[in-house]
């Protein structure tokens, strides 16, 4: 409750002046009250107890005998145990919600703009995308829209793996199988077959093995009909991914690869930097530097290395190359990175030796947005039934199947392309919904039951909500633009504890984007849908008592129905009008 925090502010301001305290002494206090039944806002006065020499309850009953004359409309205000309780009124939550609606972008603002770099997704070619690549994708895609949404340039970078020492044993597999056979195995997504036999050649057939060496030698030096069968592996592998994009609806397109061989061109430019400011040292033949502040199992300094002993890059690298280029080229004031926890000391040291050599400096903000694990219900990382890296699409694929048999389960009405268009939101928007409504950093586990469930905080409860909204909608058969203008009244409980949650939308939105955690925003959807059904069981809308009671119940349907429909949107999920 924001809003109400800032409404009522100058009522405390002068209250706290009044009783001798200055801002310091009691500005952080007033805050959202942690259990809804008690408040909308809360101010604990223990800790000025020592200040004022008298017990926190008979201040929070001065506080609130002075604040509640000046709140009068605004709140309802009464003190227990030391604690100051602030209750929106119904008249201020009326006042709230009707600006909300008569404002197209819901009351968010747009923040002063920042050039943003979204590194996301970021696959490996010729291996499967796995579900930390799912992972990767749908909260990255999520945060893009938010960011864009909140006013900021935002720069999607899909830093795909397509470079590297196992290219050469890659490509040398792709001249056994023939191109045509290898490009129709990796086009239909037999990546991690590919891998394999590849691989199982290199460790068990040395003169296999010393030609991808040579191979290597020559991709790296840029040999003409090297890169071009390279770019075979490339282009059915992105073909694959691209599938995978398409059937989960995010931004992705081939404009935003930037991968690892893009940065080939400026690696010894990292390396040249570096030695100018001091920071490579030679360690048995390889160029490596040390951050500081890390040390290897035996408690020695951890180096980062740079270019090793046979002359080929790193990982760390590509990734020193990434930000000069973000900082560079591309203006960026902050670059995100949406890779997996496992991750997190990579990104540490490659952050620090950036800092140290000067690439990004304090204007400039570098943050790894960590996410946990894909689990089964045993509580082992996911993989398919014969233990193999599941297939995206195959995975998709089989939400959409199921969605469909739980639609027509729901309602056999819904036919034809209608429902299939439905099955797809549906499918796709559960398995995303899953993922963005846990919390980033902790583990979730992939269960299809959960997810599909039209019960809970999943996505086909948030889209049934609204499909029944717009029932109600087509039923009045009145035209909807128009309610834009309509005054909400809350006279029943129902309707102010809808009102009460609607009108959280653009602190909770803030709160989503500021700490990149999408599962704020999801459990606020949930917490209108629920609150929702309620008033929906509780207060009738179009058989109301009077015309001005369906006005404006049809408006708190309509301010329910936008805030679903943006608030997934931004989350990249569909809404269907009718399921
Ligand atoms: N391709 C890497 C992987 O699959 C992720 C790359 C993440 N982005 C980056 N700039 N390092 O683990």
């Amino acid at each position: 409750m924001r809003q109400l925090i800032e409404d009522s502010q100058f009522a405390f301001s002068g209250a706290m002046s009044e009783m001798g305290l200055s801002d310091s002494d009691w500005g952080n206090l007033l805050g959202r009250a942690t259990v809804e039944d008690h408040g909308d806002a809360a101010m604990p006065c223990h800790s000025l107890a020592s200040t004022l020499k008298r017990s926190p309850s008979e201040i929070a009953e001065e506080v609130c005998s002075l604040v509640s004359p000046q709140l009068d409309g605004i709140a309802d205000v009464s003190s227990i145990s030391g604690f100051v309780n602030l209750r929106a009124t119904a008249s201020w939550l009326s006042s709230k919600g009707s600006s909300l609606l008569s404002d197209p972008r819901l009351g968010v603002n747009e923040e002063d703009r920042m050039t943003i770099a979204v590194d996301y997704s970021a696959p490996n070619v010729a291996k499967e995308m796995h579900v930390g690549h799912l992972r990767s994708t749908v909260i990255g895609d999520a945060i893009v829209r938010l960011l864009e949404f909140k006013g900021h340039r935002v720069h999607r970078e899909n830093h795909v793996g397509d470079w590297g020492t196992p290219f050469g044993m890659l490509i040398e597999h792709l001249l056994d199988l023939g191109e045509d056979e290898a490009a129709n195995e990796l086009s239909v997504g037999d990546l991690d077959s590919f891998y394999k036999q590849a691989r199982s050649k290199f460790v068990s057939n040395e003169e296999f093995a010393e030609r991808s060496r040579r191979r290597v030698v020559l991709l790296q030096g840029g040999d003409e009909e090297t890169l071009r069968l390279w770019r075979v592996l490339v282009d059915e592998s992105m073909r694959y991914f691209n599938d995978v994009y398409s059937m989960l609806g995010v931004l992705l397109t081939d404009d935003d690869i930037m991968g690892e061989s893009d940065y080939q061109e400026i690696l010894p430019t990292v390396v040249d930097r570096l030695s100018e400011g001091g920071l490579i040292q030679n360690s048995e033949g390889a160029d490596v530097v040390f951050p500081g502040g890390w040390v290897n199992r035996e408690g020695e300094p951890l180096p980062m290395i740079i270019r090793k002993a046979d002359g080929g890059y790193n990982y760390s690298t590509s990734d020193l190359a990434c930000i000069i280029d973000r900082v560079e080229r591309l203006g960026c004031d902050k670059f995100l990175y949406v890779v997996g926890t496992p991750q997190k000391q990579h990104f540490e040291m490659v952050f620090q030796v950036a800092k140290q050599a000067g690439f990004m400096d304090e204007r400039h903000s570098a943050i790894h947005v960590n996410f946990g694990s894909v689990l089964d219900t045993d509580g082992k990382v996911l993989k398919s039934r014969e233990g193999e890296v599941i297939k995206l699409h195959d995975l998709l694929s089989e939400a959409v199947v199921r969605a469909n048999s739980a639609i027509e389960e729901k309602n056999p009405e819904l036919k034809g392309s209608q429902r299939e268009s439905v099955a797809s939101m549906v499918g796709i928007g559960a398995v995303k919904y899953a993922d963005l409504s846990t919390e980033r950093t902790k583990d979730y586990v992939f269960e299809w039951e959960r997810m599909l469930s039209f019960e809970g905080n999943t996505a086909p409860y948030l889209q049934y909500a609204h499909a029944r909204i717009c029932s109600i909608f087509r039923k009045w058969g009145g035209d909807r633009s128009t309610l834009s203008d309509s005054t909400i009244s809350c006279n029943e409980p129902e309707e102010s504890m809808l009102a009460r949650r609607l009108v959280n939308f653009p602190s909770v939105l803030d709160e989503t984007i500021s700490t990149y955690s999408p599962h704020k925003l999801c459990s606020h959807l949930h917490s209108v849908a629920s609150a929702f059904a309620t008033f929906y069981e509780a207060c009738p809308v179009l058989g109301a008592d009077s015309e001005d009671e369906t006005s404006s119940r049809l408006a708190l349907c309509e301010l329910t129905a936008r805030e679903l429909d943006l608030g997934l949107g931004l989350l990249g999920i569909e809404v269907p009008d009718m399921m």
